[in-house]
């Protein structure tokens, strides 16, 4: 069926789903992620303290857009969904460490490590990779039989690791550090960008279309929209870093030149790369023709990309 989506495009409104979407995530997260106390008191709330500083939530509410578009309950993906963000955030953790970006604001506040030191970010994000593991445990030992089996959680495991491990965003982070001192040619810069930010984006559409119920054939088409649309928000990111609000983003502006990191911008100019943005956002647009109007979601959520401003 082809994504006519006529009358009900005037009626989405986006900025109305994403906040609805994001506070059911805060929600989960705030029951599904322990309270500090006892031993862990200081990791979890180091943990904690990023988790809950306001972030997106783009990577759940995409897994539960893509549970969605192949027929299920948003709802019913959530501790996967959950598990996703808990990983991204772990990422952000690591990634500001002066070992790393080296960048002190994330989220509108002083990054982890900046509240709590380096050793403590660490640990918290360390806590928050595991947890996310140990929460999908969880979620496949309390399936309900009719739902899936306990296969279907094995897989999503799979594709957790894979997305967020050397073969995916690990993977990207290898190439983003090693390249600050060489240069790279544009190939490499776009597998940069799919490892380190596009493999965890295709992973939550991957587990959203599995945990939804879909067939193979539409979970290739999810992942496929995901690789155009993580590629989109990845070189807007890169734009956000020479031209964006620190206020409005929550995280410095212009860290990326000055450690040398290769970007889009840095490579393409300012111009090539918004054109870059566009052409990943029709590509990822044109993958949902596959679908129906329950696909409207994600198709206003890569229109949006180009003009983001956080
Ligand atoms: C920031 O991700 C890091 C990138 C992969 C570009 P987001 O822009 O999704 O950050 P939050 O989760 O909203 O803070
Ligand atoms: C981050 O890329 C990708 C991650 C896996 C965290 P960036 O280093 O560009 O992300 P920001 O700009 O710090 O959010
Ligand atoms: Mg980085
Ligand atoms: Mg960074
Ligand atoms: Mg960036």
């Amino acid at each position: 069926m082809g994504i006519g989506f006529g009358r009900m495009m005037q009626q989405f409104d986006l900025k109305d789903y994403l906040s609805t979407r994001k506070a059911l995530v805060d929600s989960a997260l705030e029951q599904l992620v322990p309270r500090p106390a006892g031993l862990q008191q200081s990791v979890l709330e180091a943990a904690r303290y990023s988790l809950f500083a306001g972030g997106k939530r783009l990577r759940p509410i995409l897994c539960m857009a893509a549970a969605e578009v192949v027929g299920s309950e948003p709802e019913s993906v959530l501790p996967a969904a959950c598990a996703l963000e808990l990983i991204h955030t772990y990422s952000l953790i690591h990634d500001d460490l002066p070992a790393m970006d080296n960048d002190d604001f994330r989220r509108g506040r002083p990054t982890c490590h900046k509240a709590y030191g380096e050793a403590m970010a660490i640990l918290a994000g360390d806590a928050l990779l595991t947890e996310a593991f140990g929460l999908v445990a969880r979620f496949g030992l309390n399936y309900s039989p009719a739902a899936g089996s306990a296969a279907t959680v094995l897989r999503v495991v799979e594709i957790l690791a894979r997305a967020s491990g050397y073969q995916g965003m690990i993977g990207g982070q290898v190439i983003d550090l090693e390249a600050e001192q060489s240069e790279v040619d544009l190939e490499t810069l776009e597998a940069m960008h799919r490892h380190k930010t596009g493999a965890l984006i295709c992973g939550a559409l991957e587990i959203g279309a599995l945990l939804g119920g879909g067939d193979a054939e539409q979970t290739q088409s999810l992942v496929r929209f995901g690789r155009h649309f993580g590629l989109a928000f990845q070189i807007t990111d890169d734009l956000l870093d020479v031209e964006g609000d620190p206020a409005v983003m929550g995280k410095p502006a212009g860290s990326d030149q000055a450690r040398n990191k290769k970007t889009y911008p840095a490579v393409l100019g300012m111009e090539a790369t918004r054109a870059a943005a566009r052409d990943h956002v029709v590509k990822a647009i044109e993958v949902l023709a596959d679908f129906d109007e329950k696909a409207l979601p994600l198709k206003e959520m890569a229109c949006y990309l180009p003009n983001r401003k956080a």
